[in-house]
């Protein structure tokens, strides 16, 4: 079943979604956005405009494009407006349970031939797939955040996945601007399985060796070559996101570094959430 993607569903406008949309509309995809209320719905909007009207402000682009790229973007509550789209991308809360309702009502509201990608980081997208009649047509899309800005798109392969549709979401990420890698359906996929550990360890780090969080990113900025502290790095994930993405990891896996430190489970308890809560490591 060969499809060419032309319309493409965004579910949830939240982190995730609103970026996904975003870069669907501005590589000239018809998209339909669908929230839960036309409040969080007209947020989405709010957080696509704001993006795209500073890429005018860079120069990156001019008003007209942000136009037109914001007339392809369709806002609903109803999941039955997305019964013409080709690819549906999910990015509600990392809730299995709501994930496969979500995918339940897709199955019967889309074409047999839509794809249906979830964007869960450590979710088994096999599981998802089991809440459908078509598991062939469902598949990962594993965006970074802020999807605008992170090129990477992880496709994921469950078992079940049809090969023509993990093309067809290669192709159309490549299409959007992204940097697309192919991956088998395993517990944090690329990225998280490597960098979730990874960064749990620089955190314990702080206290085992008594560094300041700004030391420690300067130490791994200029020692190992990261663009980016790992403390900053939490901070931009959320620190929130960050223990929740461990917790998930160490369930699956069981590695001990996978297990979230009782530091950054501290900061959790004290709101201390990273930029978007403007304290983390760092105040913003
Ligand atoms: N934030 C990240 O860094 C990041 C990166 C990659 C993948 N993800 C994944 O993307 C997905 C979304 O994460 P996010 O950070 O955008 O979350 P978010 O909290 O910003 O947004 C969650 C979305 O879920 C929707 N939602 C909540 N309850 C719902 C319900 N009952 N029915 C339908 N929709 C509901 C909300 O309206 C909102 O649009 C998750 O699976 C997450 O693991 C997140």
């Amino acid at each position: 079943m060969a499809v060419s993607i032309r319309k493409v569903g965004v579910i949830g406008l939240g982190t995730m979604g609103a970026g996904i949309a975003q870069v669907s509309v501005q590589s000239g995809f018809e998209t339909v956005g669908r929230e839960v209320s036309a409040e969080l719905a007209d947020r989405g909007r709010a957080i696509v405009e704001r993006y795209l009207s500073r890429a005018v402000e860079k120069g990156r682009s001019t008003e007209a494009e942000r136009d037109a790229a914001l007339g392809r973007l369709t806002l609903t509550t109803d999941l039955t407006d997305l019964a013409g789209c080709d690819l549906v991308i999910e990015a509600v809360l990392e809730e299995l349970e709501l994930k496969r309702r979500v995918f339940a009502e897709l199955d019967r509201v889309t074409r047999p031939d839509a794809i249906l990608a979830t964007n869960t980081s450590a979710l088994s997208v096999a599981e998802i797939a089991k809440a459908t009649t078509r598991p062939e047509r469902v598949i990962g899309m594993h965006f970074f955040n802020p999807a605008p800005v992170l090129p990477l798109v992880e496709i994921v392969r469950a078992p079940k996945s049809a090969g023509d549709a993990i093309e067809a979401a290669y192709a159309w990420a490549e299409q959007a601007g992204k940097q697309p890698v192919r991956c088998k359906d395993t517990p944090g996929f690329i990225v998280n399985r490597i960098l979730i550990p990874l960064l749990n360890d620089c955190v314990r780090v702080l206290d085992e060796a008594g560094v300041q969080p700004a030391d420690l990113d300067k130490a791994m900025t200029s020692g190992a070559g990261w663009p980016m502290g790992p403390c900053a790095l939490v901070d931009l994930i959320g620190v929130d996101v960050h223990v929740h993405a461990s917790e998930a990891l160490h369930d699956k896996l069981g590695e001990p570094s996978m297990a979230p430190p009782e530091r950054l489970l501290r900061m959790q308890e004290e709101g201390r959430l990273g930029r978007k809560a403007g304290r983390g490591f760092y105040e913003y």
